[in-house]
């Protein structure tokens, strides 16, 4: 089309590359979020991740072409995500969108990218605990 997705505008696959790297890089230090995650090698989570988000703000679609629908709540059911897991995934995330920098994700942007990680990071939430 003839619309830049939000994808492009701030910057493409390299941004996504950059943010889910350091998210994955705080995860795998942090004693809340690294024992949750099933497989010893974070590459792959770090993968779908990044898949799901460029698709998510209108990038490459190859996170369905791998996977399928999304169904990202029925996907975390097997795992217990209470107000502290959420808010250690969220820590997590602030700190890879602070490492991009202002010229490639400017403040409506970013805050953008912070309301709907907040937002997605709550409607996980299957625990109240
Ligand atoms: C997968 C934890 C929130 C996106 C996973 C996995 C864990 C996990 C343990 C399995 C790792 C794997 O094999 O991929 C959490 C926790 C959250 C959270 C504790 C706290 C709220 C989110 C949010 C998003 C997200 C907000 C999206 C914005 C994904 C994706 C996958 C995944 C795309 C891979 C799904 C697939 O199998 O294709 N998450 N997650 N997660 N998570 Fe989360």
């Amino acid at each position: 089309g003839v619309h830049r997705s939000f994808y492009d505008e701030v910057g493409g696959h390299e941004t996504f590359e950059k943010l889910t790297s350091v998210f994955y890089r705080e995860v795998a230090a942090d004693e809340i979020l690294r024992p949750m995650y099933p497989e010893e090698d974070l590459g792959p989570a770090e993968r779908r991740l990044r898949m799901f988000l460029e698709q998510y703000w209108g990038g490459p679609r190859t996170y369905s072409d791998e996977r399928g629908h999304p169904r990202l709540r029925m996907r975390h059911q097997p795992f217990t995500i209470g107000p502290i897991e959420r808010d250690a995934w969220l820590r997590c995330m602030h700190t890879a969108i602070a490492s991009i920098d202002d010229d490639t994700l400017d403040a409506p942007h970013r805050q953008a990218l912070v309301d709907y990680m907040e937002m997605a990071a709550q409607s996980m939430v299957n625990s109240p605990l």
